[in-house]
């Protein structure tokens, strides 16, 4: 791990790297050469989010077909305040943070009340969270900012041990997963998640869980597959990571962008579909893919969410729902959850 401070700030601003330095070597290469050679073809979603495909993503966010974003925020408008209340919390822990944009409005919020003293923006692209971190320190000058570059599915940004005097964990602290990003976990990753969060929050602590809502299929697709063609640009960009980190010989060209909704399983898929028949070398691999015309490569899962099916994956975890807001209409959803008292389980 290697840590090293902001250079204009007032206030602390560090940036650990917590990614083993094989990160786009070794655990890239596993992920590929599994999923590559399955059946189904599938890869994990984390691997989107270059430099590019961070940017990508934030165009993505300000698509008329994409109102994730902005329900999300409309909420966080409506409720920081409230949020800022129910928890009282010192610092603020989010992961998947991206570009910190909406999360503004929760530090501004904890900033009002009078708690906050340190961010922990947690993301797997330096580059999203060195630029949202520094940009952050224009705004808020005062606030504590530890950025981590972790995986969140091995590092929760909650550092647990007892002699941690770390100014920016001081508690209570509250947990932000916003986005919507628990849907691109499958569901035994996200018990899984649930599992390792309801572990390391102590008592006092909370999880602001971001969600979007099963709603009608169409306004689904079109989010994922927009007239633009900015979402299938991003899902393409996979490729582009394939290509350059594992020397792979991929031709974004011959895949078409595909967003399917599942109705059994309350998601939406984003794969990529070969075009003819063709073979793609992945030199880095030692491996030669085959696809036959047609053959579909999964990018994304994209799961939609009940109230009731989050306060019981919440539950099989410890983990009480305690507020559940929505926007006014009723497209996605913040939970805010915590611990059950011990003495109650
Ligand atoms: N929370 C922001 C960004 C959502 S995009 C928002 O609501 O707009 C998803 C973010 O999660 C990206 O910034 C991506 O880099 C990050 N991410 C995806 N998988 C991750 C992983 N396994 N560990 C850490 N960050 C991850
Ligand atoms: C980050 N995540 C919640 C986005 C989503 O909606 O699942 C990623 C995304 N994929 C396509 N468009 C946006």
């Amino acid at each position: 791990m290697t840590s090293r401070p902001g250079t204009t700030a007032a206030a602390p601003f560090t940036v650990d790297h917590l990614l083993p330095d094989d990160f786009f070597s070794n655990a890239l290469r596993a992920d590929a050469r599994a999923g590559l050679t399955s059946v189904p073809k599938s890869l994990p979603p984390r691997w989107f989010y270059d430099a590019r495909g961070s940017e990508l993503f934030e165009e993505i966010t300000r698509l008329k077909e994409y109102y994730p974003t902005r329900a999300e925020r409309e909420i966080l408008e409506t409720r920081s305040a409230e949020i800022a209340a129910a928890t009282g919390a010192r610092t603020l822990v989010e992961l998947g943070s991206g570009s910190s944009e909406k999360t503004r409005l929760l530090l501004d919020a904890l900033a009002a009340a009078g708690t906050l003293a340190g961010y922990v923006p947690v993301d797997v692209s330096e580059s999203a969270l060195t630029q949202a971190a520094a940009r952050l320190q224009e705004t808020f000058p005062r606030l504590a900012v530890h950025a981590q570059i972790a995986d969140f599915q091995e590092h929760l940004g909650l550092a647990d041990d007892a002699d941690n005097t770390d100014d920016a964990t001081e508690g209570p602290r509250l947990l932000a997963f916003l986005g919507g990003t628990i849907g691109n976990l499958e569901p035994t990753e996200r018990a899984a998640f649930f599992t390792r969060v309801a572990a390391a929050l102590r008592p006092d602590d909370t999880l602001l869980l971001g969600t979007d809502l099963v709603k009608d299929p169409a306004t689904l697709i079109a989010a994922y597959d927009d007239a633009a063609g900015v979402t299938a640009e991003f899902n393409k960009n996979v490729l582009a990571v394939l290509n350059r980190e594992l020397d792979a010989a991929f031709d974004p060209d011959a895949f078409s962008h595909v967003a399917v909704w599942d109705a059994e399983r309350e998601w939406i898929e984003m794969r990529l579909r070969a075009r003819e028949d063709l073979t793609v070398k992945v030199r880095g691999l030692d491996l030669a893919v085959s696809f036959a015309r047609g053959e579909e490569l999964r990018t994304e899962v994209s799961a939609k969410f009940r109230r009731e099916g989050i306060r019981a994956e919440l539950e099989r975890a410890g983990l009480e729902l305690r507020h559940w807001w929505t926007d006014a209409a009723g497209r996605y959803a913040l939970s805010l959850a915590g611990p059950y008292e011990r003495s109650t389980r």
